[in-house]
């Protein structure tokens, strides 16, 4: 188990997603598109997990329109709170936003024609078991979609994994979630079918000294992890782990900086039409 103290690990986020809540921009690109790729239809019912703010629930909700019924839930009371303002202040009375852990929800089963998960399922623990906990409140024919980060997304977290592992620490990183083989492998274990990884490629350039200040630190929440490697590994081992960090960010700076690849996947599975 990566978390061995689920209760510390989920006041981590709530205390992060609160304190941002006010001012939360959000991805809309990302949630929009992801909605946009697996569309539901008029009438359908929906589940938004991580629904921050709402901006993958109001972009669903407008697809469903009054027929149908959109049921946004997160962890962090901040971010509910927020999304029901911005309810109060639209024109939207098919949208519900409830605070839930997106691992232990409790929902009837065959309830939902589309679940989402925007820029959300890398905090999720167990993804295994939690796919298959969504799979049953799919109705047969519906389907989940979620963003899922590579691991060679991010390159302060890849080369952090990297020279971490060389002293035997295992810095999860974007791993769950690798490559597409291993999103393919995660939706098919877990009951999916008709899976679908769409990659979305892109990234930018940042400076060497960018790269080199973005060394972890306790301040970096692992995602599903607890408590943080960085806090239970000596400072000497640390102190290497950084120099090596450096020398490889050295060796990947070009003229115009170190590349940041930020490409990530869109994930997609049906539940089974006959189940
Ligand atoms: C990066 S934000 C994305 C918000 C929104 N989906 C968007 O696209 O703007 C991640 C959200 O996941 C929520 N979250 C993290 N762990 C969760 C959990 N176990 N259950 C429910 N929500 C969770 C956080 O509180 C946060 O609002």
């Amino acid at each position: 188990m990566t978390v061995s103290d689920m209760g510390a690990y989920h006041k981590l986020i709530t205390d992060s997603y609160d304190k941002r809540s006010k001012n939360y921009g959000g991805n809309s690109y990302n949630a929009h598109h992801l909605i946009d790729n697996a569309k539901p239809n008029k009438g359908d019912n929906v589940l938004d997990i991580g629904t921050g703010t709402g901006i993958a629930a109001f972009h669903a909700a407008s697809y469903v329109e009054k027929e149908g019924s959109v049921i946004g839930i997160d962890i962090s009371k901040g971010m509910i709170s927020e999304a029901n303002k911005r309810l109060k202040e639209s024109t939207f009375d098919n949208i519900r936003f409830e605070m839930a852990d997106a691992e232990n929800l409790i929902f009837e089963e065959n309830q939902f024609d589309r679940i989402y998960c925007a820029s959300a399922f890398f905090w999720v623990v167990d993804k295994e078991k939690t796919l298959a906990h969504w799979l049953s409140f799919l109705k047969p024919g519906g389907v989940v979609g979620f963003h899922a980060w590579p691991e060679h997304s991010y390159v302060f977290g890849q080369v952090a994994r990297k020279v971490l592992m060389k002293y035997g620490i295992n810095y999860l990183h974007h791993s769950p979630t690798g490559n597409k083989e291993k999103c393919l492998e995660l939706l098919h274990e877990s009951g999916y079918s008709n899976i679908q990884i769409i990659e979305k490629e892109e990234g930018d350039f940042m400076s060497l000294k960018e790269a080199k200040d973005s060394w972890i630190n306790e301040e970096h929440y692992p995602l599903a992890q607890y408590p943080h490697p960085v806090t239970i590994t000596p400072p000497e081992i640390l102190e290497k782990a950084r120099i090596d960090y450096n020398q490889e960010m050295e060796l990947l700076n070009t003229d115009k900086g170190v590349w940041n690849n930020t490409s990530f996947f869109f994930c997609y599975g049906e539940k089974n039409k006959n189940a």
